[in-house]
């Protein structure tokens, strides 16, 4: 176990930390730590909450792993495929392509303290396997899970499942470990977690919605709790900038953006994707992107404003003007953002440009890793917003929510979607409820009775804290404190 550091005890004994529930001041404890923690809990516990507020205060390094975009954008990290394709790990594994924005990312995994790993019921066995393997090997620790390093994974396996779009590899995994879970491999025995499961639901305090929510996850509605839910059977007659529709495929998804586009009375503008030199997947930006004043938007790139990061993949807003002739896009960011600059920002095309990794010869006969542009794809960064997969929305509170309850392919699907809202009164359903609906996977339920959890009974963060006698007060320490003294 780690000694603490007097600048984590300052922390731990702040106002910050005492404002956490009992549980989530135990893993933030244990976290400090070094413990490897897999922190689970139900949908809107605040688990994604402890490693914000975790990441803010340690003076440790983290590299931050989401499955999408969208999860990325809630913790501020990076996905997961971000990650290993632009690390040495992909140089090893398989030689491609990879983004330019990600220059900055390589070998940065390997001189991390921390491995923090966010929504990892939706992280494939393969990337899990890959992580691991790859620490091992570049740390030189090849005995070590995870090459030593301290892992923290969190999340709930009764949300979204990964996607498998090789269902050879799905098979592949299935025969080696016996399961479809990552829970059932060996690198999560490897890891040994200490299990922490949060259990004060923070996103919602309507108590019956909260019932309805604890039923779903074992598969099974009371007659009463039902009927509850049965009466937000509301089908939407128009979108609006308020209301995200959750859609459980892209088709559906594709499908209400056009509705909502074609309800819209201005006139349409098309800009057309450019390439430049070859590349192999042009796929990366559609063929075309068509917008209209009014049009509420997602950005689907990183944006900078010089070195300096302005707009992130995820960030929402609403179309104010379309210049035609120098092809920019007016957008009032202040649906997703409070600073008063997002109000009017101004967007030209972004671009994709495409990289091939290959290995030069030293004369010492090592191999150095190297990369050269093989083109570019320009397209404006946008994409209608009025609906998101439930994929994407993992992880997100949101305000208002219409559910297209219709094609529920995964377990789960209907538990995440309703999981985002705050209060029943804050959901819509777009097709009349059904039981078929509720769906559940019984190994994750015997996975949750099973599982031995942190027994924090009594627990009083004061008792862990107090100061040593022999504390060592280092330049660091005293670097910080004068500093917090400054800036009283
Ligand atoms: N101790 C707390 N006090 C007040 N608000 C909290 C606390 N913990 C979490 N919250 C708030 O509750 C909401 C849900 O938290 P969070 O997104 O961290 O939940 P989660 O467990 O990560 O959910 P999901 O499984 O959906 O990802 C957020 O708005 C968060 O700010
Ligand atoms: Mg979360």
């Amino acid at each position: 176990m780690k000694k603490l550091h007097l600048t984590d005890r300052i922390f731990l004994e702040s106002g910050d930390c005492k404002n956490l529930d009992k549980t989530q001041q135990y893993a933030m404890l244990r976290m400090f730590q070094g413990q490897n923690v897999f922190l689970t809990g139900e949908a809107g516990s605040g688990k994604s909450h402890v490693v914000k507020l975790f990441l803010e205060n340690t003076r440790s390094t983290v590299t931050v792993i989401a499955p999408t975009g969208t999860a990325a954008l809630n913790i501020n990290g990076r996905t997961m495929t971000n990650v290993l394709m632009s690390s040495p790990v992909h140089f090893k594994f398989k030689l491609g392509n990879k983004c330019k924005n990600s220059d900055s990312i390589p070998d940065k995994i390997f001189v991390s303290d921390i491995i923090l790993i966010d929504e990892i019921s939706m992280i494939r066995m393969s990337e899990f396997e890959i992580l691991d393997k790859a620490l091992r090997k570049f740390t030189g620790n090849l005995d070590q899970s995870f090459g030593g390093k301290q892992i923290i994974v969190v999340g709930d396996f009764c949300q979204l499942q990964p996607v498998y779009e090789r269902k050879f590899e799905f098979d592949y995994y299935k025969r080696i470990y016996g399961g479809e879970y990552i829970f059932q491999t060996d690198m999560w025995r490897d890891a040994n977690f200490e299990n922490i499961f949060l259990n004060t639901i923070h996103r919602q305090n309507d108590n019956s919605f909260k019932e309805i929510l604890n039923e779903l996850r074992f598969g099974v509605l009371t007659e009463n709790n039902f009927n509850l839910l049965a009466k937000r059977f509301k089908p939407l007659a128009s979108p609006d900038d308020k209301t995200i529709c959750l859609c459980p495929t892209i088709k559906q998804r594709d499908k209400f953006n056009a509705l909502a586009f074609k309800d819209n009375p201005e006139p349409a503008h098309t800009f057309n994707r450019k390439i430049n030199g070859s590349v192999l997947k042009p796929n990366v930006a559609p063929l075309t992107v068509k917008l209209k004043n009014n049009q509420k938007v997602m950005v689907n790139r990183n944006i900078y404003d010089g070195d300096s990061l302005l707009l992130v993949n995820g960030d929402v807003g609403v179309i104010k003007n379309i210049n035609e002739d120098t092809n920019a896009v007016e957008i009032d960011f202040s649906i997703s953002k409070e600073d008063h600059k997002f109000k009017r920002i101004t967007l030209f095309h972004a671009e994709w440009s495409e990289w091939a990794n290959y290995a030069e010869k030293m004369k010492n006969s090592k191999y150095k890793h190297k990369s050269a542009k093989l083109g570019s794809i320009r397209q404006m960064p946008l994409v209608s917003a009025y609906a998101l997969t439930i994929h994407k929305a993992q992880g997100k509170t949101l305000e208002k929510v219409h559910i297209t309850n219709d094609n529920f392919f995964a377990p789960y699907q209907f538990y995440t979607a309703l999981s985002r809202a705050k209060c029943l009164d804050d959901i819509t359903l777009e097709y009349p409820l059904s039981p078929d609906m509720i769906s559940v996977d019984y190994t994750i339920t015997e996975f949750y009775q099973n599982l031995q959890t942190a027994n924090i009974t009594d627990f009083n963060i004061k008792e862990h804290i107090k100061i040593e006698n022999h504390e060592i007060i280092d330049l660091d320490f005293v670097d910080f404190y004068v500093r917090y003294c400054l800036n009283q």
